[in-house]
């Protein structure tokens, strides 16, 4: 049956891993596989705006012999014009994959259900999981594991970021730590699903309020902006109340003297994080980016293999 990817434990920790590896193989190799040969299409689906993934899924695409269809929703029947349904309808007879940035889960969950072609989730209000694809490869490529790795991620703890660091970090076994006000943490929900994910591989969920104990002797501090997209109005409240998460050098002291530091981008500088951290010695932000075209495209190939004829 075909495999969709909408949220981060849509993988078994096993997967996670097999893609993980496959991710190692392609950037090694980056043109020696091409699942797409036809060339087959796959069709990238913006809600919202892009740099990396509109970049990355392209780049991905055409290296794995196909052709990107980019889509933005405005120039398209979706977005309030027709349901996510009948457009899945009409492009499972046409491509090999969609790709769909949107707002709600629930329009993601619509696209996949029933679906012959694999359906990706680009980023949605509540998950990025093909960024933490990325983000797992950048810190295993830099610390040589992941399993028993801690990482906190500090700001805005309800954001797509922070609940895919839950269940992705928590797939992989390792410790995740989110830091947040408490007006602005996590769903419950998903902190209960990644406490039954950490239970089953080693690895633990813990909440915090506090920046300072939060990143005491951590391997991994991440954060991302405190304005996700969708969020424009509340700019003004948000800053007023997460400026004690600012990720700085006196907070990053307090992590491990070899910890390293990952940003998603695009960053807001002086805001989430100051210039030296996120231009420093311990951000490893350009490789992070760099790695969303690896994990990608052995996202792509390994879900490609599952789909139905
Ligand atoms: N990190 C990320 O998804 O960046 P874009 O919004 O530029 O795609
Ligand atoms: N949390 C951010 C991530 C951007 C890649 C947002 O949703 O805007």
């Amino acid at each position: 049956m075909t495999r969709h990817f909408l949220r981060d434990d849509d993988l078994s920790p096993a997967e996670q891993s097999e893609i993980l590896a496959l991710a190692d193989t392609l950037k090694k190799d980056r043109f020696g596989h091409k699942p797409l040969a036809g060339p087959k299409t796959v069709a990238v689906i913006f809600d919202k705006s892009s740099t990396r993934t509109r970049v990355s899924f392209a780049v991905g695409i055409a290296d794995l012999g196909g052709v990107p269809l980019i889509i933005s929703t405005a120039s398209s029947q979706l977005g309030g014009k027709e349901t996510a349904s009948d457009t899945a309808r009409v492009l499972e007879r046409q491509v090999a994959a969609i790709v769909w940035r949107t707002y709600g889960q629930a329009g993601l969950e619509e696209m996949a259900h029933g679906t012959r072609v694999p359906v990706i989730n680009a980023l949605s209000d509540d998950f990025h999981p093909c960024q933490l694809l990325a983000d797992l490869l950048t810190i295993r490529e830099h610390r040589g594991r992941l399993a028993g790795l801690t990482v906190t991620f500090l700001g805005d703890g309800g954001n797509n970021m922070a609940q895919s660091y839950l269940l992705a970090g928590a797939t992989a076994g390792m410790h995740v730590r989110i830091a947040s006000p408490n007006e602005y943490g996590p769903s419950p929900r998903v902190v209960a699903d990644a406490t039954a994910i950490a239970a089953q591989t080693g690895g633990s969920i813990t909440l915090f309020t506090d920046p300072g104990e939060a990143v005491k002797g951590v391997d991994v501090v991440v954060t991302d902006t405190w304005v996700s997209m969708g969020m424009e109005a509340e700019k003004a409240e948000r800053v007023a109340r997460f400026g004690a998460y600012r990720v700085d050098q006196s907070l990053m002291s307090l992590a491990a003297p070899d910890a390293i530091f990952l940003h998603c981008l695009p960053a807001d500088r002086g805001f989430e994080v100051q210039a030296d951290v996120i231009d420093g010695a311990q951000s490893v932000i350009w490789d992070q980016a760099e790695n969303r075209l690896h994990a990608q495209k052995a996202l792509m190939l390994w879900l490609l293999e599952r789909a139905e004829d």
